[in-house]
C-alpha cells in the first residue's frame, strides 16, 4: 500500500479519544514509515511543548523513537465557532505543508462531540484550509445525529465541504481484526459458503458486554442509551457482515452496497411487536464476582435518580429476505454486565431424529463462535462418538485462538483505520446510506417504545442482563449461549 505524506488536523487534540488511542495509533504509524505531520487543536492554551509531553505520557512506556515522533505536533489554540481563528490556521498549515513536503494531502479528524461537525466544516472551507492541491479527508466519530432527521441535517450540512467519498465515517468495530475476518470466514470457506443460510442456520447471537458502568461520561450516555451508543452502529454493522450476500467483488462499493441490502431488510419495530422484540434494561445494584458492590446506575456521579434512560438492550432482528427468513438475529449489550466479551455465535439446526443414535435429544447442536475481543479466534462445536461407547456421541471443540503473540505485533482498530484513510480504502467505514437506514431502525424502536411507555427492566449490575432477556430466546425455544 501506498504511504503518502498527510497533514493530520486534530480538532480534540487534548480529549480523551486522542490520549486513549490515536496518539498511540500514530505513533506505530510512524514506526512503519508513515510521514506525517499534525496540528493539534482545542480550546485549551497550550505550546508546542506542552502538547508534546501530553502526547508522550499516552504512549507506550517502549516507544523508542518518541522523540522525532513528538517533533511532528504542534499545538494551536481554537475557538471552532469564530472564523477568524481559522485564517491564522490556514497559514500555518500552508508552511508545515511546505516544510514536510506533505504535498497538499490532508485529513480532518473532528474528535469533538458531534454538535460542532458542522460549524468546523464551514469554517476550514470558509478559510481555504479545505481547498488544497492534494486530496482532503474527514474523520468523523458517532453519533450522527440521534435520530433520522438530525443526521439528515448534520450530513448535508457536511456535504457543503466534503464530498461523501471524502467523509470517513469511524465505527471503531470494522477496524477490529476478527470483524474483519467475518468476511474471509464466511467467502473463502466453501464449507460455510454452502450452509450459510435459513435451511441449516437456527439463529444467531451477537454478544457485546461490558463490565464498566457509565464511568465519567454521564452528560454524554445519559442523554444516548445504549440503544444508540451500541445498536445502531456497532451492532448493525456486526449483524450486516454476518448476513450480507457475497459482494461482487471485494470493491468498497460493492461490500457497502451489499451492507445497505441487509439493512433495508430488517424488519421494523411498531407498537404492536416491541415488547415481544426488544428489551431495554438498566443497572440496578449489585455486586463483582470479587464481592465488591456495584452502584445502581441511578446513583452513578451526575446520573439523576429518575433516569429511565437504558443501559442493556436485547433484541430479535427479523431479516426479511431469501437466505434469512424465520432466522432469529438476537443482539445484546449493556454496561456493568459479568464480564467484557464480544462474540457472534452461529447455532445450526439439529438434525431431524435419527434411530442411529439412543441419545439424539443429548446431541448439541453445531456451533460456530467468533470471538472478537477480548480473546480473538474461532471455536467449531461438532459432535463425535464417545470413546468406547458406540451408539452415545460426545461434543468436541476445535480452536483457533490468535496468540498473545500475535495479538500484541497486530495493529490496532484506529490504526488500521487510519492507515485505511490515509491510503483512500473507506470500505471499513459507513457509507452515509448505511447511517441512514440503521437510523430508520432505531427511531422505529426509539418511537415504538415512547408510544408504548415501555420501562426499563433492571437488572444486577455484575449480571447479565434482566430476565427478560433470556425470555425474549425462550418464546422461540432457544437460550443465549454463554460467553466464552
Ligand atoms: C463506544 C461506546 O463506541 O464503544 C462506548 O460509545 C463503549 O460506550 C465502546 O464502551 C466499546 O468499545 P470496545 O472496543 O471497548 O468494545
Amino acid at each position: 500500500t501506498s504511504k503518502e505524506p498527510v497533514l493530520i488536523f486534530l480538532f480534540g487534540a487534548t480529549g480523551d479519544l486522542a490520549r486513549r488511542k490515536l496518539y498511540s495509533a500514530l505513533y506505530r504509524l510512524y514506526t512503519r514509515d508513515q510521514e506525517f505531520a499534525v496540528i493539534g487543536l482545542a480550546r485549551r492554551a497550550h505550546t508546542d511543548e506542552s502538547f508534546r509531553d501530553l502526547i508522550n505520557d499516552s504512549l507506550p512506556s517502549e516507544a523508542g523513537q518518541r522523540k522525532h515522533f513528538l517533533a511532528r505536533f504542534y499545538y494551536k489554540r481554537l475557538d471552532i465557532t469564530r472564523p477568524e481563528s481559522f485564517a491564522t490556521l490556514k497559514k500555518f498549515s500552508d508552511e508545515l505543508d511546505t516544510r514536510y513536503q506533505l504535498h497538499g494531502n490532508r485529513i480532518f479528524y473532528l474528535s469533538l462531540a458531534p454538535c460542532y461537525f458542522a460549524e468546523a466544516a464551514k469554517n476550514l472551507k470558509k478559510a481555504g484550509i479545505s481547498a488544497t492541491p492534494g486530496w482532503k479527508r474527514l474523520i468523523i466519530e458517532k453519533p450522527f445525529g440521534h435520530n433520522l432527521e438530525s443526521s439528515k441535517e448534520l450530513n448535508e450540512s457536511l456535504l457543503h465541504a466534503f464530498k461523501e467519498d471524502e467523509i470517513y465515517r469511524i465505527d471503531h468495530y470494522l477496524g477490529k481484526e476478527m470483524v474483519q475476518n467475518i468476511e474471509v470466514l464466511r467467502f473463502a470457506n466453501p464449507i460455510f459458503e454452502a450452509i450459510w443460510n435459513r435451511r441449516y442456520i437456527s439463529n444467531v447471537q451477537i454478544t457485546l458486554s461490558e463490565t464498566l458502568g457509565v464511568g465519567d461520561r454521564a452528560n454524554y450516555y445519559d442523554q444516548t442509551g445504549a440503544l444508540l451508543d451500541m445498536v445502531q452502529n456497532h451492532i448493525m454493522q456486526l449483524l450486516t457482515l454476518v448476513a450480507m450476500e457475497p459482494p461482487t467483488r471485494l470493491e468498497t462499493n460493492d461490500v457497502r452496497y451489499e451492507k445497505v441490502k441487509v439493512l433495508k431488510a430488517i424488519r421494523p419495530m411498531n407498537i404492536n411487536n416491541i415488547v415481544e422484540q426488544i428489551v431495554r434494561g438498566q443497572y440496578a445494584r449489585g455486586i463483582t464476582p470479587e464481592r465488591e458492590k456495584l452502584p445502581a446506575y441511578i446513583d452513578e456521579n451526575n446520573i439523576s435518580s429518575d433516569s429511565e434512560t437504558e443501559t442493556f438492550v436485547a433484541a430479535r432482528f427479523l431479516i426479511d429476505n431469501y437466505r434469512w427468513q424465520g432466522v432469529p438475529f438476537y443482539i445484546r449489550t449493556g454496561k456493568r454486565m459479568a464480564k467484557k466479551s464480544t462474540q457472534i455465535v452461529i447455532q445450526f439446526k439439529k438434525l431431524p431424529k435419527n434411530p442411529y443414535f439412543h441419545n439424539i435429544n443429548h446431541v448439541g447442536p453445531n456451533l460456530l463462535v467468533i470471538y472478537i475481543s477480548p480473546d480473538e479466534g474461532l471455536s467449531l462445536k461438532l459432535n463425535v462418538k464417545e470413546n468406547g461407547n458406540a451408539g452415545n456421541t460426545v461434543p468436541i471443540s476445535l480452536k483457533f485462538r490468535n496468540s498473545e503473540l500475535a495479538m500484541e505485533n497486530m495493529q490496532d482498530a484506529y490504526e488500521r483505520l487510519m492507515a485505511d484513510c490515509i491510503n483512500g480504502d473507506s470500505t471499513n467505514f459507513t457509507r452515509w446510506d448505511e447511517v441512514a437506514y440503521s437510523w430508520e431502525i432505531v427511531d422505529s424502536i426509539v418511537d415504538s417504545w415512547k408510544k408504548r411507555r415501555v420501562p426499563v427492566d433492571y437488572y444486577e449490575a455484575g449480571s447479565m442482563g434482566p430476565n427478560s432477556a433470556d425470555e425474549l430466546l425462550e418464546k422461540n425455544g432457544h437460550h443465549w449461549w454463554p460467553i466464552m
